[in-house]
């Protein structure tokens, strides 16, 4: 499978299974790798209804012509702007031709924005995502501070987790350090960080702290991961 990283907490995972692409926030991101008119994908994963994650969801589902994968309510307001959708939600698992998914509980919101109405719409939780084809797993978790539900998933056997170590709105490196220890993945990309002032964190810190746990690849945008 080859991993790559698209800035933020985006990522395109191609395998024989196909392309999926997570959490698309490339227009207006100002790490974003590519712009959204060069992707290209089989499916679009979501992991929660924030902007930052959404982000180009709605115009290239509708250029591609390929299906969203959400919590049912997120799904079912991308299906009233006309997208085809696959609802899901945390817990439940599906095999789609383009891979097995299966959404996590992560502790963080789910609301979108509606900044000309003043009104946050309800999207329902956020959630983590594992992603298994090519007989590897991928466990994006999404937003998320620090939890024990993540020992729980790392029963599954993580090839590759994707952690946010941003902090202020996600666990910071410390606390991402404390996740890996409990998911126990081969390797662990870390993301969600850098992206503005307010989410700046060192990767190599993060490195440090999770130490001879598992093996920590810090990708820069557009950089990629192959196991
Ligand atoms: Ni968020
Ligand atoms: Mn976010």
């Amino acid at each position: 499978m080859r991993i790559t990283f698209l800035g933020h907490a985006c990522f395109l995972l191609e395998s024989s299974a196909g392309r999926v692409l997570i959490d698309p926030f490339l227009t207006g991101n100002p790490k974003a790798a590519w712009p959204a008119s060069q992707v290209e994908a089989d499916a679009i994963l979501l992991t929660h209804g924030h902007e930052d994650h959404v982000g180009d969801t709605v115009s290239l589902a509708r250029r591609l012509n390929i299906p969203v994968v959400a919590v049912a309510e997120l799904a079912t307001l991308l299906g009233w702007e006309g997208l085809n959708t696959c609802a899901q939600h945390i817990g439940g698992e599906h095999d789609y031709p383009f891979g097995r998914v299966k959404f996590t509980s992560a502790t963080h919101g789910g609301g979108r924005m509606d900044e000309a109405r003043h009104e946050v719409v309800y999207c329902g939780p956020a959630a983590g995502i594992l992603y298994r084809a090519e007989g590897k797993t991928v466990y994006h978790l999404g937003d998320t501070g620090l939890t024990s539900d993540m020992a729980l998933i790392g029963r599954h056997g993580v090839d590759v987790a994707l952690v946010p170590i941003g902090g202020n709105y996600t666990m910071n490196g410390e606390d991402a350090a404390e996740a890996v220890r409990m998911i126990r993945p081969d390797c662990v990309v870390p993301m969600h960080y850098d992206t503005w002032p307010v989410i700046a964190a060192d990767p190599q810190a993060f490195a440090a702290a999770v130490g001879e746990t598992a093996r920590v690849v810090v990708l820069e945008p557009g950089g990629v991961l192959s196991v």
